[in-house]
């Protein structure tokens, strides 16, 4: 099977190459066609209207496959050999408009022949090869590629545990191939994403110890795509937070946010899980607030970062900010006397006020000029309750 899946992912490469598979649309009898991009694909479209045989239309199982030809030509390039791909891709251009009706055929027979594989079974493939101790690296980071790919539907990620795919990812953390660990760590991150069930599962794995050892790599690559897994994992989480607690990840956040000459993709994917870790203990009251949220070293790194040039960055510190702020443990003197607020606010709203002249960031210097004062309001309305109490 393996020999003739290669032969038809060339196949539909070749097509693809004249016929863009990114605008697939749906014909009137229910059906699928491939729209056409180019002169090429124009004729082959005629030819296709004479005798309404396409590709995918007529071929009721095409569903049980991929979830779109978008996918199954992602998955067709990853089994391809870029070489035969460019030889290819070459001759079809020479190919007459009859000539390609007739390749068109051939794939047709072919995937009726032999079904498209079910994306379950992709999946399989990928573990398996992963399973495979002799496998090359090269052929590793593809199946990791595949699987990136493949989890991203929610029913493919729930359907990774039963296929072994979770242990199997999780495993490669350890793999001596930096890329290696770098893909499985997002894999990991990409299939937990706002899914409670995978989250369970990668956390019952016991994953997150690991992610959390990866944050800290040398390599920022790896360090970036274990913070993303990390937070993916502990969003909305009560076990995933517990853990992470547990495992001092309110220290590795404090580590990240207040060393300059940690990589700013680091400290933006850092600042964004602490306003998300705040969100989720203000919205659930009744859990014991950590300490780590008062304490003002950390208050100020996050303060700093708001003071970033970086837009983004700016905006997703004045986001933390703004949950911080609204915490019952933290005091708003703090903010304003050790933190310096007022100053990081006035100076951002300057800042702000020159960058919405610049046309190309207008907009979105705007939006963040409405959080800014949004967190200002917050911020004065906590320092006058301060301010009233009686002494
Ligand atoms: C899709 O098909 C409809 C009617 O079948 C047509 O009106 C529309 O232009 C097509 N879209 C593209 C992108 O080809
Ligand atoms: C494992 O990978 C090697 C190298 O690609 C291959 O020769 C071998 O057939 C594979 N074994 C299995 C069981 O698939
Ligand atoms: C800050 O980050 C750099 C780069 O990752 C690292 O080499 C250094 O040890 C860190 N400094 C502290 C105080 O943790």
């Amino acid at each position: 099977m393996g020999l003739s899946l290669a032969r038809l992912a060339l196949w539909l490469l070749l097509l693809g190459s004249v016929v863009r598979a990114d605008r697939v649309n749906k014909s009137s009898s229910g059906g699928m066609f491939w729209s056409t991009a180019k002169e090429e694909g124009d004729l082959l479209r005629k030819a296709e209207a004479e005798d309404s045989t396409t590709v995918a239309n007529g071929n009721d199982d095409f569903d049980g496959g991929f979830s779109s030809l978008d996918g199954m030509l992602q998955w067709a390039i990853g089994h391809s050999d870029p070489e035969k791909l460019k030889e290819t891709a070459q001759d079809v251009q020479r190919l007459t408009p009859n000539e390609l009706k007739n390749r068109q055929r051939e794939i047709k027979d072919l995937m009726e022949k032999l079904k498209m594989p079910s994306d379950a079974q992709l999946m399989q493939i990928a573990i398996d090869d992963l399973n495979n101790a002799s496998l090359s690296v090269e052929d590793r980071h593809r199946a990791l590629q595949e699987l990136l790919i493949l989890v991203e539907p929610i029913d493919n990620a729930n359907d990774l545990n039963k296929l072994g795919g979770l242990a199997v990812i999780i495993q490669e953390l350890n793999n001596p191939d930096p890329e290696v660990r770098r893909s499985s760590a997002w894999i990991l991150g990409k299939a937990s994403q706002n899914n409670p069930v995978v989250q369970k599962q990668v956390l019952e794995l016991g994953a997150l110890t690991k992610l959390m050892k990866m944050v800290k790599s040398n390599s920022v690559e790896e360090a970036v795509k274990a913070l993303y897994a990390v937070s993916t994992l502990v969003r909305n989480n009560l076990a995933g937070q517990e853990l992470f607690y547990a495992e001092s990840g309110d220290l590795m956040l404090q580590d990240i946010l207040s060393n300059s000459s940690i990589d700013i993709r680091l400290q933006r994917k850092a600042v964004f899980l602490v306003g998300d870790l705040v969100e989720f203990q203000l919205e659930t009251t009744s859990k014991a607030e950590l300490p780590i949220f008062s304490n003002r070293f950390f208050l100020k790194s996050v303060v700093d970062l708001a003071a970033s040039t970086d837009l983004d960055l700016q905006e997703k510190a004045l986001t933390a900010i703004k949950n911080l702020l609204q915490l019952g443990t933290t005091e708003a003197l703090v903010f304003k006397d050790f933190c310096g607020l007022d100053e990081v606010l006035e100076r951002m709203r300057q800042q702000l006020q020159n960058l919405m002249v610049e046309e190309y960031q207008s907009d979105y210097a705007m939006d963040v000029e409405s959080l800014r004062r949004e967190v200002e309001l917050i911020f004065h309305r906590k320092l006058g309750r301060v301010m009233r109490i009686p002494t």
